[in-house]
């Protein structure tokens, strides 16, 4: 039988088309194709300007180079996502002061974030965990209150709207990836949208090499690196934002096929629905087991049948790299850490058949049927 993967990019002829374009050019790299990628998604998200860079992470550490952190600046973060949102923090020496999430949202729980802010306090980094967007409003009234930068780590909601507002088109930077299981992919990529220009200049050069707008090729005004997006992923990026509405609809469609298959099944919880306040856009399908599942044999059950799953995501303070560093330990951020206890990543993609979602569902059910018995 068929393994049902995890995750799948959907390329097509636009996509070969375009980069077909960039190849007969011969400008691979620092090309116009960027440029119309940066436009079109700027337009998409309501940016000011975007900047496209080599991957979510490189938007990531630029954007905390915008916020100018110094060594020991505190920010205030989530223990609950990719590890890459806390690290970017660590690039400039800053301390990531991870603070509990909200049980409903997984996102920033906002009197934690309130109760973490110290005199050494310089920024808030939020994430949109799972496409779910973070409480925006509150956190920037926190950020304006204290004095503080506010940053978005939106690798995970491309297309997501907050309070009927695309995420990127807020005054803070937010940063997107396009990784191939995003909802959009450039094979490797990312991009940060800003709301100013001259961010956007600064964020450019120091995504090459610190290079100053004079033109001079060997003229380096910052201590820059080599985060630049070359033109051939960005052929692949516009044809998959031309029919970006028609890959979220898809998404979208494929939730709510399984929002059906799933509930009847006991000891699931799905996915927290979108309110007035909070559009998701469908990154993953996460749902949560019940305390008393044993996560690994539901997986090992799921894997025997062909059934990629993942228990996504482990928080960020308990790798190991993070315990060892700062001595982060169990029981220090309870909500993040029981999520992470639960959490199951099920096969998600654009064009998930609806045959392929009813055999994830049926072997589920019997995965959670043999675990009880
Ligand atoms: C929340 C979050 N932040 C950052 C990243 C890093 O993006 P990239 O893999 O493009 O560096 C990811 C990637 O999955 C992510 O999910």
């Amino acid at each position: 039988m068929d393994e049902i993967p995890l995750s799948a990019p959907w390329i097509g002829e636009r996509e070969e088309e375009l980069v077909r374009e960039v190849l007969r050019s011969g400008r691979l790299s620092l090309g116009p194709m960027v440029d119309r990628f940066e436009q079109a998604l700027a337009e998409r998200v309501g940016a000011s300007c975007v900047a496209a860079v080599s991957s979510g992470t490189a938007g990531l550490h630029l954007a905390v180079r915008l916020a100018d952190l110094h060594a020991g600046d505190e920010v205030i973060t989530t223990p609950f996502s990719f590890a890459a949102s806390a690290n970017c923090l660590l690039y400039e020496g800053a301390v990531a002061v991870f603070v509990d999430v909200d049980s409903a949202t997984l996102n920033l729980d906002i009197a934690a974030v309130e109760a973490a802010v110290t005199d050494r306090t310089k920024a808030i980094l939020a994430v949109d965990i799972f496409g779910y967007p973070a409480e925006l409003d509150d956190l920037s009234g926190i950020a304006e209150r204290h004095g503080l930068s506010l940053l978005e780590d939106a690798c995970q909601a491309l297309g997501a709207e907050y309070r009927g507002r695309p995420i990127g088109s807020f005054d803070h930077p937010a940063v997107f990836a396009f990784y191939p299981n995003k909802q959009m992919t450039t094979g490797e990529g990312g991009a940060v949208a800003l709301s100013s220009e001259d961010d956007w200049a600064l964020l450019k050069s120091l995504s090459n090499q610190g290079r100053s707008d004079s033109g001079e090729w060997l003229t380096h005004a910052h201590l820059g690196y080599n985060y630049r997006l070359d033109d051939v992923s960005a052929a692949i990026g516009l044809a998959q934002l031309e029919r970006l509405d028609a890959i979220l609809e898809l998404r979208a469609e494929v939730a709510a096929r399984y929002a059906k298959l799933l509930a009847p099944i006991d000891g699931v919880e799905l996915p927290l629905s979108d309110d007035g306040d909070h559009a998701r856009s469908w990154f993953v399908y996460v749902v949560r087991l019940a305390d008393e599942i044993d996560r690994n044999g539901v997986m090992a059950h799921l894997a025997e049948e062909g059934v990629a799953s993942k228990p996504y995501l482990p928080s960020i303070h308990l790798q190991p790299y993070w315990r060892e560093r700062f001595g982060t330990l169990e029981g220090m951020y309870p909500v993040a850490e029981r999520a992470s206890r639960q959490s199951l990543a099920l096969p998600f993609h654009t064009r998930l058949t609806a045959g392929e979602q009813e055999r994830v569902a049926d072997t589920l059910g019997r995965a959670l049927a043999v675990g009880e018995s």
